[in-house]
């Protein structure tokens, strides 16, 4: 959570308005709040930051080539001007931003406060300047900076502006960070994600745990902050285009996203194939299967669990957040497939570890490239959807489904069955994810626009595909959406249902079709309006989108209709579709 921005020698020399764009592209981190420091020709660091999100806002900082800014998701201190950050020293010559949580804040600050130093927020960061403040009394700011991030406990990433030395150092100790180098104009960039300066650059480093930049006039030099040694900065070339990151003509990144399925589904097909196959072959051999995630990833799990069922294979599915009293039972014949867009999600990362521990073989689902996921585990499937800006996520999940289905297949000893089936998808999506489509779904949205309750119900495959489309119409529309496995319905659920309730039915061409079916006439026989979301027709829906019949991966365009219908309820509730109140992309605090 927050996103971390920083520029050292901006060529057009409105280095506030570079980290403004900049923090824009790292709004899904958070956005209670976001504000710039800035060091300006009157050789002052100038502070500017609102409560908000940074939408079309503009900054009125004056001209500067040196400038850090942030975006917060709010931690400790609620969401008010003088919590945001930049927090300046008592000097107001050094100023600091910081992603994560400094969990022993509390043992320094009495302390700070008692040698004299004034706080001007309730954060756990100022803290942490004014521990700099301190020790630049006796240290340079480079001793002075490692060895204060060295006191911190938690996972944390900050970045510091020193006005007097026109330096910009920061540390990671869980918390992602990458620095980008533009050879060519000797601009250098800070981004929690790379995504935030991909315009000007796609040379970068991500850093590793432990370590820490110090980005000067110069150039950029890499350290290791325990030891303070300084170590060679590798860069590599991402592949990575801008107009990944832009909204290419649509009105917001999440329709983007949702379109881009078109491709990216089928391009999974293309990728791990030499890993699917090894692993597979591990698992056929009697490894045990824990399958990992938190929020969509954890749907993603589930759904992985019944493709593995398909395949002969047992497994477990677990949120994240639940793992940690089942971890001891994971050995070294266990492989656990950790999924998660970012890879950065603390519940997932702290059940992987702790699996790791144990023993087991940690295998990541991951998207975003370069996260602490894919350094802990042994094999990385990269799904390649692309940077997903949109909080929710959209092309992601379903480029991890189709991965996780591509595993089950060579499980089975099928992968080129799968892997034909995946490719498929391109031509697919293309004919269906058309202009009637999107009408058809504006329409149903119209009708369901002043609801504030839905139930949904799927069996098997379709469960998890309805825990997901529930998802998607909370997250992005604010509407209670229930998802229940149709055959809990009699057991308790049913009493919810009055004259008129919407009811979502997911089911595809499989057997248990007729108990789906049965399962929407009793709610239907209870007033429910049963919408189906189905490869067929039927006399149990009253409303109805048909999706394209695929078997066991009719899931998939299932879910992409709950994906269109939380955008198009979202949009006409009158909610940002991008950044939904309250989330953040990568919960990366516990
Ligand atoms: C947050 C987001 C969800 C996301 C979850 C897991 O809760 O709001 O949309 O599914 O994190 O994120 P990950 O990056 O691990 O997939």
């Amino acid at each position: 959570m927050c996103g971390i921005f920083a520029v050292v020698n901006d060529k057009t020399n409105q280095a506030s308005q570079t980290v403004l764009e900049g923090l824009k592209k790292l709004e899904y981190r958070g956005y209670d709040s976001w504000g710039i420091a800035i060091k300006s020709a009157a050789s002052k660091l100038e502070v500017e930051k609102h409560v908000g999100k940074i939408g079309e806002a503009k900054t009125s900082l004056p001209e500067g080539s040196l400038a850090i800014g942030h975006t917060r998701w709010a931690t400790h201190g609620g969401v008010t001007d003088a919590n945001a950050h930049p927090h300046l020293d008592c000097t107001g010559k050094l100023a600091i931003i910081h992603n994560g949580i400094v969990e022993n804040y509390l043992e320094f600050k009495e302390d700070l406060i008692k040698k004299g130093h004034k706080f001007s927020s309730e954060t756990d960061t100022e803290t942490v300047a004014h521990l700099i403040e301190e020790k630049i009394k006796r240290l340079p700011l480079e001793k002075a900076v490692f060895e204060t991030f060295n006191l911190l406990v938690g996972s944390n990433a900050i970045g510091v502006i020193d006005m007097e030395t026109e330096t910009i150092i920061a540390c990671r100790n869980g918390s992602p960070l990458a620095v980008g180098v533009d050879e060519a104009n000797q601009q250098f960039f800070l981004g929690s994600d790379v995504t935030a300066f991909l315009k000007y650059t796609n040379s970068v480093h991500f850093l590793e745990d432990g370590e820490a930049v110090v980005m000067s006039r110069s150039g950029v030099k890499l350290y290791d902050v325990k030891s303070g040694k300084e170590k060679p900065l590798t860069l590599q070339k991402l592949d990575w285009k801008l107009e990944d990151a832009e909204k290419s003509g649509y009105p917001h990144f999440l329709l983007k996203e949702i379109m881009e399925q078109k491709e990216t589904i089928a391009k999974t097909a293309a990728l791990n194939e030499t890993e699917i196959i090894k692993i597979s072959e591990s698992i056929r051999n009697g490894d045990k299967v824990v399958l990992l995630g938190c929020g969509t990833a954890s749907y993603c799990a589930l759904a992985g669990k019944y493709f593995l069922a398909q395949a002969g294979i047992e497994s477990q599915a677990y949120g994240g957040y639940e793992f940690l009293p089942f971890s001891g039972f994971a050995n070294d014949k266990t492989v656990v497939i950790a999924i998660s867009q970012s890879g950065e999600t603390a519940d997932t990362l702290i059940a992987a570890r702790a699996a790791k521990k144990a023993g087991a073989r940690i295998v990541s689902i991951v998207n975003a490239r370069g996260s602490t996921l894919e350094r802990l585990s042994e094999t990385v499937l990269s799904v390649g959807a692309g940077p997903e800006i949109a909080v929710v996520s959209t092309k992601a999940f379903t480029a991890q489904l189709a991965t996780l289905y591509l595993l089950a297949k060579a499980c089975a000893n099928k992968y080129d069955e799968g892997k034909q089936r995946i490719k498929n998808f391109k031509e697919i999506l293309d004919r269906w994810m058309n202009q009637d489509l999107t009408d058809r779904l504006i329409e149903l949205a119209k009708n369901l626009i002043d609801q504030e309750h839905a139930y949904l119900i799927g069996k098997h495959l379709n469960y998890p595909a309805a825990l997901e489309f529930a998802l998607k119409i909370k997250e992005t529309a604010y509407i209670h959406a229930e998802p229940f496995a149709a055959g809990e319905l009699k057991h308790g659920v049913i009493t919810l249902i009055q004259k008129g309730t919407p009811c979502f039915v997911l089911a595809s061409n499989d057997d248990v079709k007729g108990e789906i079916l049965s399962s929407a006439a009793e709610l239907k026989a209870r007033g429910g309006k049963i919408i189906g979301i189905a490869p067929f027709r039927s006399e149990e829906f009253e409303e109805a989108v048909q999706t394209p019949d695929l078997g066991e991966l009719t899931v998939i365009p299932n879910i992409i209709v709950g994906q269109f219908l939380g955008y198009f309820l979202g949009v006409g509730r009158g909610a940002d579709p991008d950044k939904p109140r309250n989330l953040a992309k990568s919960v990366t605090v516990k």
